[in-house]
């Protein structure tokens, strides 16, 4: 008696083994084992007659995508907790299940924030090139100087998860001050951190660091832009772990070299990797890191596992562990 045949999967890139062992050994597997994504065309081919995709945020899962695999596509696994990659409504609509992997990555992902808060406030990385080209000659009682961080005010653009959690650092490490703007209350935060809902413009306004936290939506695309940047204080510090295309690049380029505001520390860019030659890099008041935010070892291994579950699940026709799109 034959076999049945195992569901087709592809999946976009290696990830950890925790989830990847268990894919390929339920599912027939194609993994794309070279660490650049597949070209669109490759990718589009690859897809075709697959029942499941495990994605990453480099690939575009759009309509054309789901046709190039077929009607038999019934799960999109996204390895991460944004899906702005992800034509949800349209998977809906052809009643594809849409995973992320969230939570796992919340800790490693406010850490980062407050790393780059911390690096770009006190210059570290702009210290560290000084040493590099050679330029330490002296102690300077006037060189260096930054901006202090205990008792200021943090602003959180998006009080989810790792904005609650950046806040819970800023708050309870430093005492600072915690403004939110988000459509929705926290009433966590404003017990435990008397944390204070506010405008836009107020956040903008009153904040001594400002740090993004919500998704990529139209609403929120070049939210930071040239005008949002003058609202803010000339000694703030602007923060990005979310996704790039929220902050304008250029504008945020002009507004730190002409000194609207301090300095800005960003795991995201727009485009990603970043050009070599974006202005943004000829800047020592921004610390940029190549959206790195979740690489922990807890957190990829955690995003791991979830995909997988998520892929297996779809793949039986069972509720996704965290299902972007229910019902
Ligand atoms: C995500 O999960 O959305 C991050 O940007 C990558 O970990």
């Amino acid at each position: 008696m034959s076999e049945p045949s195992r569901s087709r999967v592809f999946v976009t890139r290696v990830i950890p083994a925790l989830g990847l062992d268990r894919i390929t050994s339920a599912c027939d597997a194609d993994v794309w084992r070279d660490p650049l994504p597949p070209s669109r065309e490759v990718l589009l081919a690859k897809v075709a007659g697959c029942d499941g995709v495990l994605s990453l945020l480099s690939e575009q899962i759009d309509a054309q995508f789901m046709d190039a695999a077929g009607p038999q596509l019934k799960v999109i696994s996204n390895f991460a907790v944004g899906f702005n990659n992800v034509d949800v409504a349209e998977a809906t609509r052809r009643g594809i299940r849409v995973g992320n992997t969230p939570d796992v990555l919340t800790e490693a992902t406010a850490d980062m924030a407050f790393g780059l808060l911390l690096a770009a406030s006190r210059r570290i990385v702009e210290g560290q090139d000084y040493i590099r080209s050679g330029r330490w000659k002296t102690w300077e009682p006037l060189g260096h100087i930054g901006v202090d961080l205990p008792g200021k005010t943090i602003g959180i653009v998006g009080m989810g998860r790792i904005g609650h959690a950046l806040a819970r650092r800023c708050h309870g490490g430093w005492g600072m001050r915690v403004l939110y703007h988000d459509r929705l209350r926290d009433l966590e935060a404003e017990r435990k951190l008397s944390a204070e809902p506010v405008e836009f413009d107020d956040l903008l306004a009153q904040s001594d660091f400002i740090s993004v936290h919500t998704d990529l939506n139209e609403s929120t695309r070049g939210l930071f832009d040239r005008a949002a940047f003058r609202k803010m204080k000339p000694t703030a510090v602007f923060i990005n772990t979310a996704r790039g295309p929220i902050h304008h690049q250029l504008d945020l380029y002009h507004a730190l070299r002409d000194s609207e505001i301090f300095a800005a520390g960003l795991d995201v860019t727009d485009p990603e990797p970043i050009a070599s030659d974006d202005p943004l890099l000829t800047l020592p008041n921004c610390v940029i890191a190549p959206h790195v935010a979740s690489a922990t070892i807890s957190s990829r291994n955690g995003m791991a596992e979830i995909a997988a579950d998520n892929l297996l699940a779809g793949l039986n026709d069972e509720p996704l562990r965290c299902w972007v799109n229910p019902g």
